[in-house]
């Protein structure tokens, strides 16, 4: 089998950093945030963070940060939002530099997007997206400030979510699909909740992403993607049915997705890579135990041992 170019894959990462002056010039430039979060990740998976500059990722970030909301943007200048926002916190969390964050302010900015019906807006515009719940509930959990929230309504409304397939949408009565299953069980794991599922019925679902090349995809009828290796397989190990899957297979499905010459991942064969997926592939391995890696954490997205020190401080 194909093994992991780990090497390759670091020099991938550090050279769409190195393409403009600071760190990670994406096409997409509203989703910088994210990207910084993809790349930097898998870099810390790969047991390589130490290679970026530190002090540099941390003071574009704060420069991202709007004072007067209390949330982060996507880049310098953009509006705040909870999905930029959680990805700050957590690249925060992973350069362990929580401390310069204003706790306060931050969690103010995701409380007040909390609605009555307990559901999350994503932004000050108000669409409503399990999504949203899970930024927020990870967000204020890294920041050990779920008290600002109510989590009785905001658990109720993803349970509303819940599908008689076993799965989760978007909204209520939405259709099933992982990405948004991945959102509502690490919601329902951070916080205590996952007795609101059917963990054989939404296993079966989960399970049954596989397909014939050994890749998993997001909804019936779809084409298997790497990164659905990490939406499903993150899912299925939070409710312990992760033995449903074939492992050896999904981990030669990802192996095939690498450019062995250049570096990163795609999200199937000979498709052209990207950060994102390179992420997920890493991450999906890095799930599946394959030697090497450091363990991340299905629920938070980051590697155990980042998770460990937000919840136990030296
Ligand atoms: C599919 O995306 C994925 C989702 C709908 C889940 C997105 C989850 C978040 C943004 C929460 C933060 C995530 C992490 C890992 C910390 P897609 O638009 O590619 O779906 P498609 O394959 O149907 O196009
Ligand atoms: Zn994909």
């Amino acid at each position: 089998m194909e093994e992991l170019k780990v090497d390759k894959h670091i020099q991938y990462i550090l050279s769409i950093e190195k393409e403009k002056d600071s760190f990670m010039a994406l096409t997409m430039e509203h989703l910088r945030m994210n990207g910084a979060y993809w790349g930097l990740t898998t870099l810390d998976i790969l047991q390589n963070i130490a290679t970026v500059d530190q002090n540099e990722v941390i003071s574009w970030i704060m420069s991202c940060w709007d004072e007067e909301s209390g949330g982060f943007a996507g880049n310098v200048g953009h509006d705040p939002h909870l999905l930029y926002t959680l990805s700050a916190v957590q690249i925060l969390a992973l350069l362990n530099r929580l401390d310069i964050l204003n706790v306060d302010m931050v969690s103010k900015y995701v409380s007040g997007l909390q609605n009555v019906d307990g559901s999350f807006s994503g932004d000050v515009w108000g669409e409503v997206d399990t999504r949203f719940s899970y930024c927020a509930i990870c967000c204020l959990s890294i920041l050990r400030s779920l008290d600002k929230i109510n989590v009785a309504k905001a658990v109720d409304y993803i349970v509303s979510c819940k599908n008689l397939d076993g799965g989760f949408g978007c909204t209520p009565g939405g259709e099933s699909h992982a990405g948004q299953i991945f959102c509502c069980v690490g919601a329902l794991s951070i916080t205590g909740s996952l007795h609101h599922i059917d963990k054989d019925l939404l296993g079966w679902w989960l399970c049954e992403r596989q397909c014939s090349d050994g890749g998993l995809c997001g909804r019936p009828e779809k084409l298997s993607d790497v990164c659905y290796s990490w939406w499903v397989l993150s899912s299925l190990i939070m409710i312990d049915r992760v033995h449903w899957i074939d492992k050896n297979k999904l981990t030669k499905f990802i192996l095939n997705c690498q450019d062995c010459e250049n570096g990163g991942i795609s999200d199937r064969p000979d498709d052209a890579v990207d950060v994102y997926h390179t992420y997920f592939g890493v991450a999906g391995l890095s799930l599946m135990e394959y030697p090497g890696l450091k363990t991340i954490d299905p629920a938070y997205a980051l590697p155990v041992d980042v998770v460990n020190r937000f919840f136990f401080p030296e």
